[in-house]
């Protein structure tokens, strides 16, 4: 079937709310389809370039920032405090591995959350789950937990107005999200006059999310179409076979730059599925970026809140680098959940020690590593890259 932006429309779509009100929905698409691009097409080719080199050894690509982007207006402070905490991550990284290191946020459009449960209980009260400030509210009230359209329109304002606070820094720090929202994404897509191909304008790079990579399904029928660096969430249902296939579908002329797999199978997975997978796209003759997700994998849950502890993503990034080297594989990035404040909502580093200690807690969605936490991890990293360097 041949794809246009709206072909996505024809597959199951999973994780897509349902908006009562089909006007409003239409008014915010129109709209979006006039609004102003935020990733200019020039930047997004660009990023591919720097990706392809990543795919080939020469560059690493740390990709990092908020699980859930709020709509709470950034400050230029806190878009130089986010640079300031990515430049202080890729200083020990690049030294130790001697590449340049290529900074990509998730930023400027991380607004929409895929979620395991479709409502929420609360003494006795049942509403919709929060599925992040582009469809819905926080609030646990009736209203804000109904899905708005015009939710989209502000997003799109929001990730332009953090999008001119990234243009005012020195380095440049890509932009990134999952693309989740199809009626938010296809609007935002646009065709290059030169060359005919389509490009999102919603974010330099977007992957699709663990729980929406179905081969027949409308994210990668959308994904499959622009002509965007993208990203596969690899988790642990995905069979060697079936990511072939995403690898077909996704990135069927193996151009450099285009596909990269963010492997975030767990610390106790890893070793037992990641070889599988690296064998199959060798045999496949393929070899996209690799980059290593080492929070999604190991969420614990049983407390009143998801908990992540630092040793453990460690462990998982080890047996990444190990696995890669040993695969003949670029063990090329990392994707980390982060933010220069002052949170505590991840165990280890120079942060909490105990659960108890997770007083400061401000994720709208899953805990980040705060900025002490992020920089000793990189460091980490760091001293195991040039030991896999070196052997
Ligand atoms: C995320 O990156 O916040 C996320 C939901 O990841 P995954 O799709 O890998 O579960
Ligand atoms: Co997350």
């Amino acid at each position: 079937m041949e794809w246009h932006p709206g072909s996505w429309r024809t597959r199951p779509a999973a994780q897509m709310p349902l908006y009562a009100n089909a006007d409003a929905l239409l008014a915010a698409e129109r709209a979006l389809s006039q609004a102003a691009p935020i990733a200019p097409i020039g930047e997004s080719e660009a990023l591919k370039q720097r990706l392809a080199e990543a795919a080939a050894g020469k560059a690493f690509v740390l990709q990092g920032g908020d699980c859930a982007e709020t709509f709470d207006p950034r400050t230029s402070e806190q878009i130089d405090t986010l640079a300031a905490l990515f430049a202080a991550m890729a200083e020990p990284l690049g030294q130790s591995l001697g590449t340049p290191v290529v900074q990509i946020a998730r930023v400027a459009g991380q607004f929409a959350k895929p979620r395991g449960i479709t409502t929420e209980q609360r003494s006795g009260e049942s509403l919709p789950v929060y599925r992040g400030d582009l469809i819905n509210g926080l609030e646990f009230t009736p209203t804000a937990r109904r899905a708005d359209p015009a939710r989209m329109v502000q997003g799109h304002a929001h990730a332009l107005a953090t999008k001119a606070l990234l243009d005012q820094l020195s380095q440049p720090l890509f932009t990134s999200h999952e693309a989740l929202l199809l009626p938010y994404e296809e609007p935002l897509v646009r065709r290059d006059a030169a060359d005919g191909r389509h490009w999102s304008v919603s974010g330099h790079f977007l992957w699709v999310g663990d729980r929406t990579r179905q081969v027949d399904g409308a994210h990668v029928e959308f994904l499959r179409g622009i002509a965007n660096p993208i990203g596969i969430k690899c988790g642990p249902t995905l069979e060697a076979e079936e990511l072939l296939r995403l690898c077909d579908l996704l990135d069927p002329r193996q151009e450099p730059g285009r596909l990269t797999l963010v492997v975030r199978l767990g610390a106790d997975r890893i070793e037992g599925q990641l070889p599988d997978w690296l064998r199959a796209l060798r045999t496949a003759g393929r070899q996209p970026l690799l980059i290593c997700d080492s929070m999604h994998g190991n969420t614990e849950r049983g407390g009143p809140r998801k908990l992540r502890r630092t040793n453990v993503m460690l462990q998982e990034t080890r047996a990444f680098f190990t696995i890669a080297e040993a695969e003949g594989f670029w063990p090329g990035g990392l994707h980390l959940e982060m933010t220069p404040e002052p949170v505590t909502e991840c165990l280890g580093g120079r942060g909490p020690v105990s659960p108890d200690d997770l007083t400061d807690w401000r994720s709208a969605c899953d805990p980040r590593l705060n900025g002490g936490q992020a920089i000793d991890f990189a460091r980490d990293v760091a001293a195991l890259a040039a030991r896999a360097v070196a052997a």
